[in-house]
């Protein structure tokens, strides 16, 4: 894991496009219902993920290929409003062949069900690699750019309303931003349709305890009246 404290002092995010919290939530709420077009397709998404999934179990585009037992490539509903994008699979998922599944994943179920009503059969997850990085270091730059295709293409398919980007990786990937999650949560960002809410990775709110957690929790909550499923 990165350090999830870290600020970097470059912004490519747009500043105007971060104004007060309250104002914020409800014009991307507004965004989101306005652009949406999945459900107007009448298609699902599930094929072209198949098919995609089936494409990068052969992957070989950069050296974490050797190293796999598999890949990893996403987990839940192909038509989901919400995406998480974690960073990387560990050594559970790579034994698993899906994201999410160890202790982290363990965490991220208990606060979906407590804070959004929800199991992962209700959203898609995914990674911004699919294979283990060795002994869970940082996946590195080349690796990140050679995975990028699939997670695009996997929200190109999904089509969600919000995606919630679990620490630094998925966060400064998505958001093109050099700057860290400490800094960027606490607001949702306008992204492709639809709107971006970045929050910590679980595994930073494992060691750093209440305080990330309920952070974390308070980032769900503004996922949940983005997507139109507050009370
Ligand atoms: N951490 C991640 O970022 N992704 C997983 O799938 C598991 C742990």
């Amino acid at each position: 894991m990165a350090d999830e404290t870290r600020v970097a002092d470059e912004t490519r995010v747009a500043p105007e496009t971060r104004v007060a919290d309250e104002t914020r939530v409800a014009d991307e709420t507004r965004v989101a219902d306005e652009t949406r077009v999945a459900p107007e397709t009448g298609r699902s998404a599930a094929p072209a993920l198949a098919a995609l999934a089936q494409q990068a179990a052969s992957c070989t585009a950069c050296a974490l290929a050797a190293g796999r037992t598999q890949v990893v490539f996403g987990v839940g509903d192909p038509d989901a409003d919400l995406v998480f994008v974690g960073e990387g699979p560990g050594r559970e998922e790579d034994l698993r062949g899906e994201p999410f599944v160890g202790r982290s994943g363990q965490l991220l179920d208990r606060l979906m069900a407590e804070e959004l009503g929800i199991d992962r059969s209700r959203c898609y997850i995914a990674n911004v690699v699919k294979c283990r990085p060795p002994d869970n270091r940082d996946p590195l730059p080349g690796e990140i750019e050679a995975c990028r295709p699939y997670l695009e293409a996997q929200l190109d398919l999904v089509h969600p309303v919000v995606v919630v980007t679990l620490g630094n990786f998925a966060t400064r990937l998505l958001l093109g931003t050099d700057r860290g999650v400490t800094s960027l949560r606490g607001a949702a960002y306008p992204f492709r349709d639809g709107s971006l809410v970045p929050t910590f990775h679980p595994a930073a709110a494992l060691r750093g305890g209440g305080s990330v957690v309920a952070q974390m929790r308070a980032d769900l909550v503004r996922a949940k009246a983005l997507l139109g499923w507050s009370a």
